[in-house]
């Protein structure tokens, strides 16, 4: 039986308990009720929780594919997840509580936040940074990343962070793309014990950037340890944060920011070899963020709220910074690696600030599982409350796990399915209201409105087919940076003539309760680790390399990491596999991408199974991959390169 049988044959319901019930937000289905029979109704009131400097004249406009929402409203991101809190009584309580990896810590106040983000709203002005400006950020996960963040959206600049995990090549590239001024990064950052050198790394990107005018960088080397830290730093285009800090004023006046003007863009893998710069705008996004936040992990005033996703991907930016920080909630930011150093890392974290929100991904729930039960009953859990995940499918298994093991089967799991492009949770269980079922993401957040789809664009009641958002919500992506046609054509023309449904690239399947099952990327990109990477990006990478003739590259089952990445190289003449090329493949991968992208499996061939005009059958490729009977094979043009290449693979395994 494959995983998706098993997936589907789960029939477990876990009602929340009474007790979570009866304490939360949410305790009936009467939201979910009137947001489904009026969603532009349910987002305007949620939209008005929200600080206003200027009152919308129109809820939406919606002329497919393109969507405004709250045109004619002024707000800022920044106003909303910082000075709102000062007045009252949120103005003491912790904000960010963080830790390093070698075990530093630090707890901001609202207030402290306050004024951490004025001074670097003032340091970015001080380099020349002004509305509509964009700033790139390559930070490791420490406060600064947060305050640079909001520093951006308190002058109206438009940020683009850079997963600290990204090679310089891949930095250039996104700064070049869209024209960062500035660079905010840090000497360097810590990983497993390891210093990431990202003032370097940064240093070589910017050699090909000619937008860039100044970085910033942050000391993160501890006093007398790191020294392989050490930046070169370059006169009048570098300066030091800490240093620039003195020589600016502490007060900024936020930026009145129209709704529809840009917060930020963040880039994430399509199915071409060049990542998309997905542009968010204020309004809509801060109102499904905020919401979203509040509903889904149910924050009340007392919570202790952890999101271990970095802030590099589009999980840290909505709901580690401006979701739960436009709720004022108390946030944990963390450094390092879970398993550092001991495999408890996480659960020590729980411990010592009473965690009561945990929100993770599938694959680290995964590499839990594998390291065992024990590790995380050396610790006192009993402040939690409330389970997410997100990224990627979770396996009931893994959920059970989650459930027992971490959650003493008194928490409720919130499995919520998302995208960078969505911006705000889309899928998702009610925490005092839904049943979950483990693996299902359940149903939409009230206010979304979801189908499943043949390739016709016909409903599938109860069944399989693809995920489809049949109305406008307003953190939806407004465009792609620079490149709307590329918009239109990925989201909105999967259905010819009905540019108002918006195609999400998942396969999922309802069942006969109406509950939604994610079934995974129906297009080439990959989900690894719970990161998106295309396939042709890793493709690119490899026939870079001066070896290399062809690449194919596909997604082949793994334990932890939910999908890896195997590639079929064929080599150029004169070139010779060899098991020393093949880890200079892998690390040539690592190189250009990131170490993300560094493929599990290198098999060398001479030649790749193509159809008869010459394409790539990717799927077989896949089917040799995963070890599975071969699928239809009546359009190879060679049918003995699939039987040649299922053996070598075999031998090699
Ligand atoms: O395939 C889906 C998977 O992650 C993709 C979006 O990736 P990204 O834009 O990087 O955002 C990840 C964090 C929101 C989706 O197309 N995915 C995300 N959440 C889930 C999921 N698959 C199954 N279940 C989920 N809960």
């Amino acid at each position: 039986m494959s995983d998706i049988d098993v997936l589907l044959q789960e029939h477990r319901l876990f009602p929340p308990s009474p007790a979570f019930r009866a304490a939360a937000r949410v305790q009936d289905t009467q939201l979910q009720d009137a947001a489904a029979s009026d969603p532009v109704e349910f987002w305007a009131r949620e939209a008005s929780e929200l600080t206003w400097s200027k009152p919308w004249d129109t809820v939406m406009h919606w002329t497919p594919p393109h969507v405004t929402w709250f045109a004619g409203g002024e707000l800022n991101a920044s106003v909303n997840c910082v000075d709102r809190h000062i007045h009252g009584s949120r103005r003491n309580k912790a904000a960010i509580i963080w830790e390093g990896e070698p075990g530093d810590r630090r707890t901001y106040t609202y207030w402290d936040v306050y004024r951490e983000v004025n001074l670097a709203a003032n340091m970015l002005k001080k380099l020349g940074v002004v509305k509509g400006d964009r700033v790139a950020i390559y930070l490791p996960m420490i406060p600064e990343a947060v305050f640079a963040m909001l520093a951006c959206a308190r002058i109206g600049a438009v940020h683009t962070v850079v997963f600290g995990g990204f090679s310089p090549e891949s930095l250039r590239d996104r700064i070049n793309d869209c024209g960062c001024k500035v660079l905010i990064t840090a000497d360097g950052g810590y990983r497993r014990g390891q210093i990431v050198p990202l003032k370097r790394h940064a240093d070589k990107a910017v050699a090909e950037c000619p937008t860039i005018e100044h970085m910033l960088v942050v000391m993160r080397r501890r006093s007398g340890v790191g020294d392989e830290m050490a930046a070169e730093m370059q006169e009048g285009r570098d300066h030091w944060w800490h240093r620039l800090k003195r020589d600016v004023p502490r007060e900024c006046a936020p930026e009145a920011m129209s709704a529809e003007d840009n917060l930020f863009i963040l880039y994430t893998s399509g199915t071409t070899g060049k990542p998309k710069g997905v542009v968010h705008t204020t309004g809509g996004y801060m109102t499904g963020v905020s919401a979203t936040s509040k509903y889904v992990f149910d924050l009340k005033e007392e919570d202790v709220y952890w999101c271990t996703a970095d802030i590099g991907w589009i999980t840290g930016h909505s709901y580690l910074v401006y979701g739960p920080l436009a709720n004022g909630a108390t946030c944990i930011v963390y450094e390092g690696a879970p398993d550092w150093p001991e495999k408890d890392r996480l659960w020590e974290i729980c411990e010592r600030y009473g965690v009561t929100i945990f929100y993770t991904a599938p694959t680290a729930i995964r590499a839990f599982m594998k390291w065992g039960a024990s590790y995380v009953e050396k610790h006192d859990l009993s402040q939690l409350r409330l389970l997410g995940s997100v990224g990627e499918p979770i396996n009931p298994e893994a959920w059970m796990w989650y459930h027992e093991t971490v959650g003493k089967q008194h928490c409720p799991i919130v499995d919520t399915w998302w995208q960078t492009e969505t911006g705000a949770i889309m899928i998702t269980p009610l925490p005092g209201v839904t049943s979950t079922k483990p693996g299902s993401a359940t149903t939409p957040f009230p206010g979304v409105r979801v189908a499943v789809l043949d390739s016709q664009g016909d409903q599938i009641g109860v069944g399989g087919g693809l995920l489809a958002l049949t109305h406008p919500w307003p953190s939806m992506l407004r465009t792609i940076w620079g490149d709307d046609q590329r918009y239109i054509d990925t989201y909105f023309s999967k259905w010819p003539g009905r540019p108002d449904l918006y195609f999400a690239g998942d396969g999922a399947k309802r069942d006969e309760d109406g509950y939604l099952w994610i079934l995974g990327r129906v297009d080439d990109v990959l989900n690894v680790a719970g990161h998106r990477i295309g396939t042709m990006e890793v493709e690119s990478a490899l026939v870079d390399h001066p070896s290399v003739a062809e690449a194919a590259v596909v997604g082949k089952t793994h334990d932890i990491k939910g999908q890896a990445i195997a590639a079929f190289v064929t080599l150029r003449n004169g070139f010779t596999a060899s098991s020393s090329l093949r880890d200079e493949l892998r690390e040539h991968v690592a190189m250009k991408i990131g170490a993300l992208a560094r493929p599990d499996d290198i098999l060398f061939s001479a030649d790749l199974p193509k159809t008869r005009s010459g394409k790539i059958m990717r799927r077989l490729l896949r089917d040799i991959a995963e070890g599975r009977a071969l699928g239809d094979m009546s359009t190879l043009a060679d049918a003995t390169v699939v039987d040649g290449l299922r053996a070598q693979y075999e031998a090699q395994e």
